[in-house]
């Protein structure tokens, strides 16, 4: 059985109850993803040839504490930085260090701000220099996964349907979905009730229903779907070694649709016109 509860102004998870958020949460969402999609659009020109991915954090916390905003993941869990950075094979949870980016890289960025208490999730790729069309590719693929998706979401919908509707398209482009994580509700609480797979057959799982706050963030690999975690306890790589990717957007479900918390103010959140040129 599924139960659904106004959510409550505590941020607690309990199992199997997902909470329905009123134009509060919605607010509070607004907030706290327009800045994290900001933050991200400020990034971009960092995401260089030669630039540590700890240069990246380093800006990321800075943005932040100037604009009132506590990165979530500084002391989630024993985690110590402001975002992950997941490099070619990474697939997700890479940790910032002192190695420089290089040409032909392909990474993720996921960022977490929150501001008055809401949690903003979002994460993008970013080409450095001149990539591969194979990583290319990837990136699009991996962009329309994420569309796919979203199309989904929708009331009357479920969790099951979102899920399905990812596994299809990125199957259907001779890519693999990762099962080892999920897109989670998001809100007051990091991590929250339903989970999001991102494959699935239509028709299973949690009805979609307005108030629901929740991210959607597909991995996709150009090999086999199977990931390792190395001994950081963090970082997850594919087993194969091939390249991943992955996109996340924190959404809302309304009467009609979704709503978006997390676009780009910029509009380069977009692998089709390359954040270089934006
Ligand atoms: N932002 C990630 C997510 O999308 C979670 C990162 S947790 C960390 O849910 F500790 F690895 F940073
Ligand atoms: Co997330
Ligand atoms: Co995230």
């Amino acid at each position: 059985m599924i139960t659904y509860v106004d959510a409550p102004s505590k941020a607690r998870r309990t199992a199997g109850v997902i909470p329905l958020h009123g134009e509060e949460g919605f607010a509070g969402m607004r907030k706290a993803g327009a800045l994290t999609a900001l933050a991200l659009d400020v990034l971009t020109p960092f995401v260089e040839p030669g630039v540590p991915t700890a240069t990246i954090d380093k800006i990321a916390y800075e943005f932040a504490r100037d604009h009132g905003a506590v990165p979530a993941t500084v002391f989630y869990k024993g985690y110590r930085h402001s975002l992950c950075t997941s490099i070619n094979h990474v697939v997700c949870h890479g940790i910032p260090d002192d190695r420089p980016l290089r040409d032909g890289d392909i990474v993720n960025i996921d960022l977490t701000l929150v501001v008055d208490g809401w949690h903003g999730d979002s994460s993008r790729m970013y080409p450095v220099g001149e990539i591969t069309r194979k990583a290319e590719r990837l990136i699009e693929v991996t962009y329309e996964s994420l569309a796919a998706g979203l199309a989904a979401a929708v009331p009357g919908n479920t969790t099951g349907d979102i899920g399905a509707a990812i596994q299809s398209y990125a199957e259907g482009e001779r890519t693999s979905v990762v099962r080892d994580f999920v897109g989670h509700g998001v809100g007051k609480l990091f991590h929250d009730e339903p989970n999001i797979m991102h494959f699935g057959t239509p028709g299973t799982g949690v009805p979609l229903r307005p108030g629901m706050i929740f991210t959607i963030e597909p991995m996709i690999n150009l090999g086999r779907p199977h990931v390792k975690i190395l001994s950081d306890g963090w970082t997850a790589v594919t087993r194969d070694r091939t390249l991943s990717a992955q996109c996340e957007h924190s959404i809302g479900i309304t009467e009609t649709g979704h709503e978006i918390f997390t676009l780009s103010p910029g509009g380069i959140f977009n692998p089709m016109a390359p954040a270089k040129a934006a």
